[in-house]
């Protein structure tokens, strides 16, 4: 649709999670002309919802030679080195000045110091919290704050549609449809010749995910179609520790977090044996991915839908003051883990992959920048180390603001038509997709079940061009259909990834390709769509 209103800006950032808010404070504070949209509400992105916190080395002893290590391994072999060297070094400054922006973490009450934790794949505590168990909402809170002091311009309710590029591919702008915020109403565009993509995860392509509603992959399915290159969709993360509501339980899924087996809580199968000892080194706190796979080799050897997370020997004190989060989320779902073990299982979390980028976020489409969950570095490689997302998104959106600002001056382009793909899905498709994705490219994956995956998404693809060749229009525009179909578009491109990669790696876990091939695999699958596939 053309757009129905346009404003102009230096720089358009969407998203208003960690990645986008920082950038747009640093960006504002340089002078830019800077307009943030936002799916939703300011704070209503996945950053609020992290639990954990953010790895840094910023305990006594600790270097970020040692984060790098760790990150590194996490990664297994898929890291881009210098990436990870970037975070780890200036991570500890970018979180020094998080601090300075208004964000209070956790500190000792004698020494003042930060509090540190651990969590799985880090050999240090190096994890600094908030809040006890509420480290992303208070990020988000500082950085809400800090955005509305600094007057930075925001519209929220924005779902981003397409980029807009001038005749020279140069990127232009973006087109947002707008639910309800006065002059900005119904589909419009904000021109600027810089686009940072800022929109998080894609975790609600699956049926049972950590990430909230938000999170639909919006960003991928617009750099995709607007010819950005993509790269290490096949690794998803699933978090090994999720309450478990139910067998059917959909949606978004309340999170326990690692920093609860980070301070001793064990794992424990059916019959109460611990059966991390003795899989890895580290025990319940190996990286992620090991963590996850041997709960589901543990279900599916006892046929249980979940195993359990025992810190009962924490007492009812310590769970109040430093997991306030969980124990009232769980205690909302009558489970009590002062007194009881918490049913866990795994879930989809974390989208390791993303629109690729350089050091300086800077996709390969000139002008379109990526930064957070929605970006791929390099840092994560194969599997993330836990608590660098939040760092990552942090630290990047300073190295993008900076590039930003040498950049200044140039004008927006005069945008063309945007490249907006017809039909759009019907939302009726969207549990469908979701369901397919889980049962076909979920923690366990093989060649039969990638497929069945494949044809079935294939099915509603082709099924929805049908109709709109038939009846000459496609799904009514709106909210709804255009995240189906950005849900559909990622979808296919994850399941293509997975597919070509045969081999296990990290959190790409393959039944029938149980090793990891250095040989033949140790490098990106890296997609960029044409005019055919889009
Ligand atoms: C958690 O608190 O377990 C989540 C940390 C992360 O995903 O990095």
């Amino acid at each position: 649709p053309a757009p129905g209103w346009s404003i102009d800006a230096d720089v358009v950032i969407v998203g208003s999670g960690v990645a986008g808010l920082t950038c747009a404070l640093r960006c504002t504070a340089a002078g830019l002309r800077t307009v943030v949209v936002t799916k939703a509400r300011l704070d209503d992105g996945s950053t609020r919802w992290a639990q954990g916190g953010i790895a840094a080395a910023l305990g006594d002893g600790d270097t970020p030679e040692q984060h790098l290590d760790d990150t590194l391994v996490a990664g297994a072999g898929l890291c881009d080195e210098t990436a990870v060297r970037t975070l780890v070094t200036e991570g500890p400054d970018a979180v020094r000045r998080l601090i300075a922006t208004g964000a209070h973490f956790d500190t000792d009450p004698d020494s003042g110091a930060i509090q540190l934790t651990r969590e799985g794949g880090h050999h240090r505590r190096r994890i600094a919290h908030a809040g006890g168990d509420a480290t992303g909402a208070e990020i988000s809170r500082a950085l809400v704050d800090a955005v509305r002091a600094q007057a930075v311009e925001f519209i929220e309710n924005a779902l981003v549609l397409d980029l807009l590029r001038d005749a020279q591919g140069h990127t232009a702008g973006v087109t947002l449809h707008v639910m309800g915020e006065g002059q900005h109403d119904g589909v419009g565009a904000v021109n600027a010749p810089a686009v940072v993509l800022a929109t998080g995860g894609m975790g609600q392509v699956f049926a049972a995910t950590t990430n909230p509603a938000v999170s639909t992959g919006d960003g991928v399915a617009l750099a995709l179609r607007a010819g950005a290159e993509v790269s290490d969709l096949e690794f998803v993360q699933f978090h090994p520790t999720v309450l478990f509501l139910g067998a059917g339980a959909e949606g978004q899924q309340p999170l326990v977090s690692e920093a609860v087996r980070g301070e001793g809580a064990h794992l424990v199968d059916a019959d109460g044996v611990r059966f991390m000892l003795g899989q890895h080194e580290l025990a319940e706190l190996a990286p992620r991915d090991i963590v996850a796979k041997a709960i589901m080799r543990r279900m599916q050897e006892q046929g249980a839908a979940h195993m359990y997370l025992d810190g009962r020997h924490f007492g009812a004190d310590m769970w109040e003051n430093r997991f306030p989060t969980i124990l009232a989320a769980c205690r909302s779902h009558g489970i009590d883990p002062v007194t009881e073990p918490i049913p866990v299982a795994p879930a989809a979390h974390y989208a390791s992959g993303g629109i690729r980028t350089d050091l300086h976020g800077r996709t390969t489409v000139p002008g379109l920048y990526a930064c957070g969950e929605v970006a791929c570095t390099g840092v994560h490689g194969a599997n993330r180390l836990a608590s660098n997302s939040l760092l990552e998104g942090l630290v990047f959106a300073e190295r993008i603001a900076a590039d930003l600002v040498e950049a200044a001056g140039r004008t927006p382009g005069v945008p063309t038509e945007p490249a907006t793909v017809l039909p759009l899905i019907a939302p009726d498709a969207r549990h469908g997709i979701q369901q397919t994705m889980s049962q076909g490219a979920g923690v366990l994956r093989s060649a039969q079940s990638l497929g069945d995956a494949a044809d079935a998404l294939e099915a509603v693809h082709l099924g929805a061009r049908h109709d709109a060749a038939g009846s000459g229009k496609s799904a009514e525009p709106g909210v709804e259909s255009w995240e189906t179909t950005n849900l559909l578009c990622v979808s296919r491109v994850l399941v293509a990834a997975a597919q070509e990669r045969e081999e296990t790696r990290g959190c790409h876990w393959r039944e029938d390709h149980a090793d990891r091939d250095d040989a033949q695999w140790q490098r990106h699958l890296v997609v960029r769509l044409t005019d055919d596939h889009r």
